[in-house]
């Protein structure tokens, strides 16, 4: 049995007070309402006994429903859930606020609700007017979609008891509380706790359950990052304020890779999906210009395109700058610094300015040649032909190393028509390309950054 105990509960704050009065926490009078309250999870013992019944077994038996996911019915967001949400499973959604989270889910809300059954949204943040005109704006009005403005997890499971949807959105877990539990709302045991329960309601009545969880910059309210471990799947939404796209990234999935990415653009009818996002990136790319290349780069297993631009202009006085904005500061005075000593290039005298168009961010070392060639570029005031792709990691002594994921980023190439590619020397090695569908791409390999240059620059 678990314990029963009684507590007066401020409803302000959530402090809770063995006798009612002034709040000691939040200063408020008469905000106490006493609470039969049973501690949750006090004991092993006390864990509801959901998984009664199961018992090991050969994993050679275990039977496998195919075909059990179900869809959101967007395109984007299933493909990186692994091809739809599994029934039972906890997904948490994380991203900095603003983002969009609260738009994407309820946008998959629509197509849950008109093919699943019932679906419920539970807000903490937002009233159900607010959530009402933001549906009524993205046209979102199935008629099994129930919404509910609650932070109390027992009032929101009692609910999901009665409904039974087919799937639930809470958002966020850092506004639910568990009233058994001494810290307030957002805290991490009241974070982890909530979620706790909320993977075993979902596992128990075989419900998609979505948690929005805010990343945050300072430490009072615990961030997604420690629900990780206890969910089956994060993903992570992410863009830049001031750009309109944004990616929704994998990084763990217990039903599926981790390894895909999602692309959205956001505009005044919400999200829309980006299935082409290397066109979205290229979309406002200046031709012939000097510093101004295109490099590839592999997002999971998804090859994009993006534009790479330097500008190098003679420095005034004092230390030249070096500044970089979407790529890696390091790795940039890195490839400076070879094309000073393995090129003769006078970059000390030179400000370095690195910038990776519509606020995108390359993060691998295949787009290493492309920075290098966009900062000869721009220093030789010499425009690279627009329609080469660059790749290649470089190395310290000049050279260019092989990169991951060749053909996957040839085919990414070839489809968005380029007419040619510099690679690697070594991705070729006797390698032959027909039948790899990178045709029309004129495929030309190099082995250093020098060599580079001179197929591209002409220098
Ligand atoms: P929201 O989903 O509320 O973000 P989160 O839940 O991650 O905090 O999205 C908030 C931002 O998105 C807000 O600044 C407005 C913008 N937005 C649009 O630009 N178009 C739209 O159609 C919607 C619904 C939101
Ligand atoms: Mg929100």
């Amino acid at each position: 049995m678990p314990k029963i105990r009684s507590v007066y509960r401020c409803q302000t704050c959530g402090f809770a007070a063995p006798k009612p009065g002034t709040c000691p926490d939040c200063a408020r009078t008469g905000s106490f309402v006493a609470l039969i309250e049973e501690r949750p999870l006090a004991s092993r013992s006390e864990r509801p006994q959901l998984a009664a019944g199961t018992k090991p077994m050969p994993i050679r038996d275990i039977a496998v429903e195919a075909g059990d996911r179900i869809l959101t019915g967007i395109g984007e967001l299933d493909r990186v859930l692994g091809g739809g949400v599994v029934p039972g499973s906890l997904v948490l959604i994380g991203g900095d606020p603003g983002i969009g989270k609260s738009t994407l889910l309820l946008q998959a809300c629509r197509a849950l609700a008109e093919r699943q059954g019932p679906v419920l949204y539970v807000s903490g943040e937002e009233s159900a007017a607010q959530v009402k005109l933001r549906a009524n704006r993205l046209g979102i009005a199935p008629k099994a979609l129930y919404f509910l403005a609650e932070t109390d997890l027992q009032v929101i499971e009692a609910h999901a008891a009665e409904l039974r949807p087919r799937a639930l959105i809470v958002d966020s877990i850092q506004t639910v509380f568990l009233p058994g539990l001494e810290s307030s709302p957002g805290s991490v045991s009241q974070v982890r706790e909530c979620a706790a329960r909320l993977m075993l309601l979902a596992k128990g009545r075989g419900m998609a359950a979505f948690l929005v969880g805010h990343v945050t910059k300072d430490g009072a309210i615990a961030g997604p990052r420690v629900l990780e471990h206890l969910v089956d799947t994060v993903l992570y939404f992410e863009g830049e304020q001031h750009h309109a796209y944004r990616i929704l990234r994998a990084v763990k999935n217990r039903f599926g890779s981790t390894n895909e990415i999602g692309v959205f653009e956001m505009g005044e009818l919400g999200l829309t999906e980006v299935s082409n996002p290397s066109g979205f990136f290229l979309a406002e790319r200046p031709r012939g210009a000097a510093g101004s290349v295109i490099v590839s780069s592999l997002e999971g297993t998804r090859p994009l395109l993006l534009e790479m631009q330097a500008l190098v202009t003679p420095a005034s006085f004092g230390t030249p700058r070096r500044t970089v904005l979407g790529a890696d500061y390091n790795r940039v005075c890195l490839l400076l610094a070879v094309l000073e000593k393995r090129l003769g290039f006078p970059l000390q005298s030179q400000d370095v300015f690195v910038n990776v168009a519509g606020g995108a961010r390359v993060t691998e070392p295949a787009s290493d040649l492309g920075i290098a060639i966009a900062a000869a570029s721009s220093y030789l005031d010499r425009p690279v032909r627009g329609d080469v792709v660059i790749m290649g990691e470089v190395g310290l002594t000049g050279e260019v190393r092989a990169v991951a994921g060749f053909t996957a980023r040839l085919k990414e190439a070839a489809a968005l028509g380029f007419a040619a590619a510099v690679v690697p020397q070594n991705n070729l090695g006797g390698k032959n390309l027909a039948g790899e569908a990178v045709h029309p791409l004129n495929v030309q390999g190099v082995g250093s950054v020098d060599e580079a240059v001179k197929t591209l620059l002409g220098q």
